[in-house]
Parts: structure tokens; sequence; C-alpha cells
């Protein structure tokens, strides 16, 4: 017999595909996130080369959520439109996700975890990509005061109506996605993924038991901000450059996350990537890939080339102990 662990990893054109969690689905190692440089402030040509040159690469998996943008719903929008103009005859090899939970529109419905809010805004969302259907639904915050069966219900009964082929978690803590993996397997609607933050400067699913318990539940995990949405890259090591993250947007990551600590850090890291000959973001995604139970992560770009250089990650080697070690000490430089 043939069993999950048996084939955990296929190779198509130079891109790798881990098998997520105990389920039929392969996911690239790199996805593409959405989150910025897809909405209303970005030049669509921008956007569209972006997303082109993700699939020319074989990332079949494209992260979305209701509310990114600017404005909300704009990057879901820009998808419809990559949908219609290039991607339509493509949509059999595609991932797509979405995402509810957060703010969305005005009113008591427009945000949290009940089945109203859920089941209104994937059909908001699903008009936006001009789809029949996406192929992951994620819950996208835990909502602590909707009862997790009305929130864990609704998921099931969105897979049941067709409108998503699997559910995925995002941001619940660990004991609230251990209940809700067992609510959805015995509800015959497995959870897929579960999506939280995971980068070398925040290792929390990994210390809160979050990877290890989807990893035990046969959930995969999808790391987003692998990056910490830019420090681990080259971007900031000599100053906040004009066409930066911090510079144009400001919405998310600020000019004080670059402490004099955080940059001793990542100009230590830096060092410690170049001796691998490799730079500081392959070197900051290969070190979440390298984790067991990690099926993927989401990154980001702001240009086609630097997505194509977040793909040499796919042949980054593993890491050496003194490696290892030295990763270590450069993060607690203080
Ligand atoms: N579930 C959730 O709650 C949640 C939360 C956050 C994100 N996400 C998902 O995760 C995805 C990724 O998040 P993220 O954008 O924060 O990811 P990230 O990969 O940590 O950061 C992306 C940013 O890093 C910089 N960058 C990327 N590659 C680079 C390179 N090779 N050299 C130099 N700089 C580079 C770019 O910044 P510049 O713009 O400065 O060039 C880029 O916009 C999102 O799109 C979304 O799908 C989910």
């Amino acid at each position: 017999m043939t069993t999950y662990e048996a084939r955990p990893t296929r190779y198509y054109d130079g891109m790798r595909y881990n098998r997520c969690g105990r389920s039929g689905v392969l996911l690239p190692i790199l996805s593409l996130g959405l989150w910025h440089n897809f909405g209303d402030t970005t030049p669509f040509e921008v956007s569209q080369s972006i997303a082109r040159t993700a699939f020319d690469s074989g990332i079949t998996h494209f992260d979305l959520a209701n509310n990114y943008g600017p404005a909300p719903g704009a990057a879901e929008r820009f998808f419809g439109k990559m949908m219609r103009d290039d991607f339509k005859c493509h949509r059999d090899e595609l991932f797509v996700s979405t995402k509810a939970a957060y703010d969305m529109w005005e009113g008591p419905y427009g945000s949290w975890a009940s089945r109203k809010h859920l089941m209104a805004s994937l059909d908001q969302s699903l008009a936006r990509m001009g789809l029949e259907y996406v192929d992951l639904f994620y819950c996208h915050r835990y909502d602590p005061v909707t009862p997790l069966d009305e929130t864990l219900q609704a998921l099931v009964d969105i897979v049941r109506n067709g409108k998503a082929l699997y559910i995925g978690l995002s941001r619940w803590p660990a004991d609230a996605a251990r209940y809700g993996y067992a609510y959805l397997k015995a509800h015959d609607v497995p959870c897929l993924i579960y999506q939280g933050r995971l980068n070398l400067f925040d290792q929390a699913p990994v210390e809160d038991g979050t990877l290890a318990s989807a990893a035990e539940s046969g959930v995969g995990f999808i790391a987003f901000s692998p990056l910490a949405q830019g420090l681990l890259t080259d971007r900031y090591l000599n100053g906040i450059p004009s066409d930066s993250r911090i510079a144009r947007d400001g919405r998310f990551l600020h000019a004080d996350a670059l402490t004099e600590a955080r940059m001793r850090q990542v100009k230590r890291l830096n060092e410690i990537a170049k001796e691998r000959g490799e730079s500081l973001a392959t070197m900051a995604l290969s070190w979440v890939l390298n984790h067991d139970g990690v099926t993927s992560v989401i990154v980001g770009a702001s240009s086609p080339e630097q997505l194509k250089k977040n793909l040499e990650a796919v042949a980054s080697e593993p890491f050496t102990e003194t490696q290892a070690e030295a990763i270590d000490d450069a993060l607690k430089l203080s």
C-alpha cells in the first residue's frame, strides 16, 4: 500500500510540491500572497507581471482574502481580471484560497465568524473573482464570541454547498484549532491546512504547539509573512528605500520595527546567508521550510524580480549544525 509518507513530495519543472497534511493535495513550496501589491495603489501591469511570473514558475497556489487591497476587495477584483484575461483556461491548474472574518463591510454582519458573515462574504468573494468555487476557504481569525460549532458547521456547509473544496483555519489558538480539526473530521470535511505566521523573528507556532498539533492531526501548515514583511531581506540593510513597504504603505509595517537590536540581527543573518552562498531572503524562506510539518510559505513580492530571487529557495541546501547555531546566536543579539 502506498502511504502519504511514501509520496510526500513531487517535482515538476523545477518547482517542488509538498503533500498538504494527510490529504490528496500537493502545494508548491512557495505560494503567492496577494495581501500587498495587488490593490488599487499598485499599477495593474505590475501586479499582473508578478502573478504571471508566479504561475510560469510553478506557483500554483494564490492566497487571497476578502479584505486584501487597498481598498478591501481590490485584490480579489484584480484576481478576477487575471482569471478572465490570463488564467481562464488554467483554472484546474490553480489552487485559489480566500478568507473571511476580518472587517469587511459596515454593520453587524461585516466581520467575525458567524455563519451569516462567512457565507455572505464567500459569495461576495466568488463574485469579485468570477469563480464558481474556491479551492480553499479559511476562517481568517478566531472569534471568541461566536460559538465554535456555529463557525465550524458553516465551514462544513460551505464545502457541502460546493463553494469551496477544502477548509482552512488561520490565526486560531492551538486549543481551538485542535477542537476545529476534530469537529471538521467528525463531519467528513477534514481541515486541509492551518495558516499562521512563522519566520525567524516569530516562532510562535513552533513554541505554542500549533505546528506540531496540525501535523499530528494530518493538517498541513502554511506560513505567512515568512520574510517578516521584508525585514528578513536586504531591503532595509542601508536605510528605508523609497519604494519599500515601510515607505510606501505604512499600514502594517512601520519604521519603528527597525530597532538597533533588530538591525544587528538582520546584518548578522545576512552574513550567515552570504557564507551559505545565498541571499538573506532565500535563507529565511529555507529556514521556515526546513521545519517538519510546513507545507509551503506564502511570500509577498513587489516585483517579479523579487519573486524570482525567492524561488532560489527551492534549491537551498539544508542547514548544518554550525549554521543553525550561528542563526540562533544571531537572534539573541540585542
Ligand atoms: N492569515 C493572515 O492573517 C495573514 C497575515 C499576513 C499575510 N498573510 C498572507 O501571507 C502573504 C505574505 O505576507 P507578506 O507580504 O507579509 O510576506 P513576506 O514574504 O514576509 O514579505 C513580502 C515583502 O518582502 C519584500 N521582499 C520579498 N522578496 C524580497 C526579496 N527577494 N528581496 C527583497 N525584498 C523582498 C517585499 O517588500 P517591499 O514591498 O518593501 O519590496 C515584499 O512585499 C500575504 O500576501 C497573505 O497572503 C496572511
